[in-house]
């Protein structure tokens, strides 16, 4: 058995490295949905389909977990399999299979409280101490999936999403420092003219933006604190194979890397991301 790791594209990488580093022994699968990225600025249905068909992808290859490493298919995709689809599956393979997204344990982290937790709603008007900035797709930023649940959880947190609608596909594609770092430079720009302030700290909200956190870093008044979903996600999920030893991701370091676009060498930068030549056999 193995853990899948699923992503549009190259971006889900930036989890998929940290889980590999906390789970040395596990087997892992990654797939990459590379004919269909970016999903971003894709109508939801869609992006609900192609995350399940990469699903059943790594459930076929032999995954018995698979984890989101998208932000665009956790927030729009994930609850709809786990109710709709998921236990149909299940009983049609006679399997112990299960889907997990990045965006509780990135929520965890930011708030700093377990999922369960719950504001006391109070009557009087709640001060907003902190700005969260949050860069993401079009797609997560339209869910307002990150409005939504840290408000429920704390209060005085002031959420703000920044959608960029072109990084992801910069990224894919392979674009140059200069480009990417005007990309970003004019993202945090606009965050701040609208929240009139720069954020206390920013969550890179779509998992391609943590190969050019560097860039962010540089954007932002120094020393913003930035939220790292690939730390909060292989926490979690450590955590879960702990109490789901059902769900056995194997021991035999298995490491394959599948895509649905053309297989092959990934580009300059992920390489650099990577550290090392990366290639794709086709899914
Ligand atoms: N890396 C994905 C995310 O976290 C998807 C980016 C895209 O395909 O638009 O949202």
């Amino acid at each position: 058995m193995a853990i899948g790791v699923f992503d549009s594209g190259v971006g889900g990488l930036t989890v998929h490295r940290t889980l590999v580093e906390r789970l040395p022994h596990a087997n892992f699968i990654y797939l990459a949905d590379q004919a269909n990225a970016p999903y971003g600025g894709r109508p939801g249905e869609e992006v609900v389909d192609l995350t399940r068909a990469g699903c059943i992808r790594l459930f076929e290859a032999g995954a018995s977990l698979v984890v989101l490493a998208c932000n665009t298919a956790s927030a729009i995709a994930l609850r709809r399999l786990q109710q709709t689809w998921l236990p149909g599956y299940r009983k049609e393979t006679g399997r112990a299979l299960n889907v997990l997204g990045i965006i509780v344990p990135t929520i965890e982290a930011a708030t700093g409280l377990p999922w369960e937790h719950e504001a006391e709603r109070r009557g009087d008007k709640i001060e907003k101490l902190d700005i969260l900035g949050v860069f993401s797709t079009p797609g997560t930023a339209s869910s307002r999936v990150f409005e939504i649940e840290i408000d429920k959880r704390k209060q005085d947190l002031a959420v703000f999403s920044e959608p960029c609608p072109n990084l992801a596909r910069m990224i894919e594609e392979g674009a140059g420092p200069v480009d990417l770092a005007r990309e970003v430079e004019t993202h945090v720009e606009n965050l701040k003219r609208r929240v009139g302030r720069y954020p206390d700290r920013a969550i890179l909200g779509c998992t391609h933006y943590e190969m050019v956190a560097d860039l962010f870093r540089a954007a932002l008044p120094p020393g913003t604190p930035l939220i790292h979903q690939p730390g909060a996600t292989a926490d979690a999920l450590a955590l879960y194979l702990e109490r789901h030893p059902e769900l056995d991701p194997g021991s035999s370091g298995l490491r394959r890397f599948l895509t649905t676009g053309t297989p092959g060498r990934q580009n300059g930068l992920v390489q650099g991301f990577w550290g090392a030549p990366l290639d794709f056999e086709a899914a």
